[in-house]
C-alpha cells in the first residue's frame, strides 16, 4: 500500500542542546544539574560518560546542518540552553550563546530547514537548582525571563517554540522514581514541581502574546496511552488514575486551560494538593498553546492494585496502580519499552475527539538499540529493525490523519546518534551512527530510507 501525506508535511528529526552541544564548561556556559550529577556520581552514569561527550554540534554544526539537508529534513527540533543563554539563570545576556544560537538558526533557514526550538529540554541551570529548582516558584518568573530573551532575540526567524520537552520526566525522574538529580522521592515535592512548571509553561505564553511575536507557540509532552489489563471497573478506573497522573496532568493545562477535576479530587483525596496562589487559574487559563508535540515511544499498561497498600508509607502513584506486563507484547528488547504502533493512533484520536482535535505533530517516536555496529555491512548499519519502527508508527499515524486529526508532521528521534541522560551511548537511536573517538558520522540505512520518504512525501508498505 501507498501512504501519502498532506501537502506540506513536516519531516525532520529533534535533539536536544545538553545532548549534542557539548562544550559544557566553554563559550561561557555555566553548569547543569547534569554537569553536576556527573561530577558528583560517575558511576550512575552508562560507562562513565557525562554530558562533555557528544557530537559536539558546537563545533560540527555546519556538517550536521548539511547532513539534515542530505536527510531531506524541511525541519528540525533543538533545544537553547538556558544555562548558556544566561549563565547565572536570571541576569546577562552570555554574547558568545547569542552568537551561536545565531548561527545554527541562520544556517538551518539557509538550508531550508525550518527550526523548531524547545526552550528547555531536562537541563536546569545548577545556579538555579540551588534556589530550589522547579520547586521554589521564584523559578517560574526566571523562566519565563528566559523564555522573553529567547523570543526577542531570536524570534524574527524562529516561528515554532516550545516551552518544555515531556515536563513530566524531570517529575518523574528528579522527585518520584530516582532517576534525574536531585534524586528526591517524595510525591508532594514532585506536585509541586510539576504545578511550577505548568505555572512557568502559561507565563512564557503569555509573554509570547503580549510581545505579538509572530508564529506559534506550543509544548512537547510525551503522551503514554494508557490501557486496563481488563474491562473490570478496578482495572478501567486504574488506567484512568495512570493517565490522570501522566498524561492530563500537562495535557489539560495547555490545552483547556485548567486541570482535570478527577485530578483535583484525586490530589485532595490523599493530602498532595500543592500550593495555589490567587491569579494561578487565570495564568494556566492563558497557557493555551498553538500547536501540541507529541513524543510517542511506548504505551502503559496497568491494572488494579492486587494487595493493599500500606498506610503508613508515603503516597506513591502506584498506590492507585500497578504496572501489567500483558502476555505476548512486543518488546524493544535494548531499552525495555513496549514496541505498539496503533497507540500513536489512539493519541491522535483521543485528541480529535476530546480536545477539539488540536493542531499537533509527532515530536519524536524513536527506537533505541544497543550494540549496533554489529549490523553494520557494506560500511554501514543495516538498521532494517528501525525502518520498521517508523514504517508501522507512520502507518497508523496515516490512519489518524485520514479520520481528520491535524497531526502535521513526524519528527524521529533523534538525527546523530546522541548522548542519553544516564544511558550515554548504550541506546542509539540516530539516523547517523556516530563513532564517539573519531567524530566521523556515517548515514544508517534507515537515514538513507526516511531522506527519500521526506523527498516523495510518501512510502510503500
Ligand atoms: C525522550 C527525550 O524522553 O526520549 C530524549 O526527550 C531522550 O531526550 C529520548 O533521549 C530517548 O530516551 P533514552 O533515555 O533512551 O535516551
Amino acid at each position: 500500500m501507498k501512504y501519502t501525506f498532506p501537502a506540506g508535511f513536516w519531516w525532520g528529526s529533534a535533539s536536544s542542546a545538553l545532548q549534542t552541544e557539548g562544550e559544557s564548561q566553554h563559550g561561557g556556559k555555566s553548569q547543569t544539574t547534569w554537569d553536576v550529577w556527573f561530577a558528583r556520581q560517575p558511576w550512575r552514569f552508562h560507562q562513565g560518560i557525562g554530558p562533555d561527550e557528544t557530537s559536539t554540534f558546537y563545533q560540527h554544526w555546519q556538517q550536521d546542518i548539511a547532513l539534515l539537508k542530505q536527510l531531506n529534513h524541511n525541519s528540525f527540533r533543538t533545544s537553547i540552553s538556558w544555562s548558556r543563554l544566561i549563565p547565572d539563570g536570571t541576569g546577562e545576556v552570555n554574547p558568545e550563546a547569542v552568537i551561536f544560537y545565531n548561527t545554527v538558526i541562520d544556517e538551518l533557514l539557509a538550508q531550508g530547514i525550518t527550526p523548531f526550538i524547545t526552550l528547555f529540554h531536562f537541563d536546569m541551570p545548577m545556579v538555579m537548582q540551588e534556589k530550589g529548582g522547579w520547586e521554589n516558584r521564584d523559578v517560574v518568573a526566571a523562566f519565563a525571563r528566559y523564555a522573553d530573551t529567547c523570543f526577542r532575540l531570536f524570534g524574527n526567524r524562529v516561528k515554532h517554540w516550545f516551552t518544555f520537552n515531556e515536563p513530566i520526566v524531570p517529575v518523574e525522574g528528579g522527585y518520584l522514581y530516582d532517576f534525574h538529580y536531585p534524586n528526591v522521592v517524595d510525591f508532594r515535592r514532585a506536585a509541586t514541581v510539576a504545578y511550577h512548571t505548568v505555572l512557568a509553561h502559561a507565563s512564557a505564553v503569555r509573554l509570547f502574546r503580549a510581545g505579538r511575536y509572530e508564529g506559534e507557540i506550543g509544548i512537547v509532552l510525551n503522551l503514554t496511552p494508557s490501557y486496563p489489563r481488563s474491562d473490570n471497573p478496578a482495572d478501567v478506573n486504574a488506567a484512568h488514575c495512570a493517565d490522570l497522573l501522566f498524561n492530563r496532568s500537562f495535557l489539560d493545562p495547555v490545552l483547556r486551560g485548567q486541570y482535570p477535576q478527577d485530578l483535583v479530587e484525586l490530589l485532595k483525596q490523599y493530602d498532595q494538593l500543592p500550593l495555589c496562589e490567587p491569579g494561578d487559574s487565570a495564568l494556566i487559563a492563558d497557557g493555551k498553546i498553538d500547536l501540541l508535540g507529541i513524543n510517542y515511544y511506548q504505551p502503559r499498561r496497568v491494572k488494579c492494585r492486587d494487595s493493599a497498600v500500606n498506610p503508613d508509607a508515603p503516597f506513591m502513584p502506584e498506590w492507585l496502580f500497578d504496572h501489567y506486563d500483558m502476555p505476548g507484547r512486543q518488546m524493544n528488547p535494548y531499552r525495555g519499552w513496549e514496541i505498539y504502533p496503533p497507540g500513536i493512533y489512539d493519541i491522535l484520536t483521543n485528541l480529535r475527539v476530546n480536545y477539539n482535535n488540536p493542531r499537533c505533530f509527532i515530536s519524536e517516536n524513536g527506537m533505541g538499540v544497543e550494540n549496533e555496529a554489529r549490523f553494520i555491512n557494506n560500511g554501514k548499519i543495516n538498521d532494517e529493525y528501525r525502518i520498521d519502527f517508523i514504517s508501522n508508527h507512520l502507518a497508523w499515524l496515516h490512519k489518524g490523519i485520514s479520520e481528520g486529526c491535524q497531526c502535521l508532521g513526524y519528527h524521529m528521534w533523534t538525527f546523530i546518534d546522541n548522548w542519553s541522560w544516564c544511558n550515554g551511548y548504550k541506546n542509539r537511536y540516530g539516523f547517523v551512527q556516530l563513532d564517539l573517538s573519531t567524530q566521523q558520522r556515517i548515514v544508517k540505512k534507515s537515514g538513507e530510507w526516511f531522506s527519500a520518504v521526506a523527498a516523495s512525501n510518501s512510502f510503500d508498505k
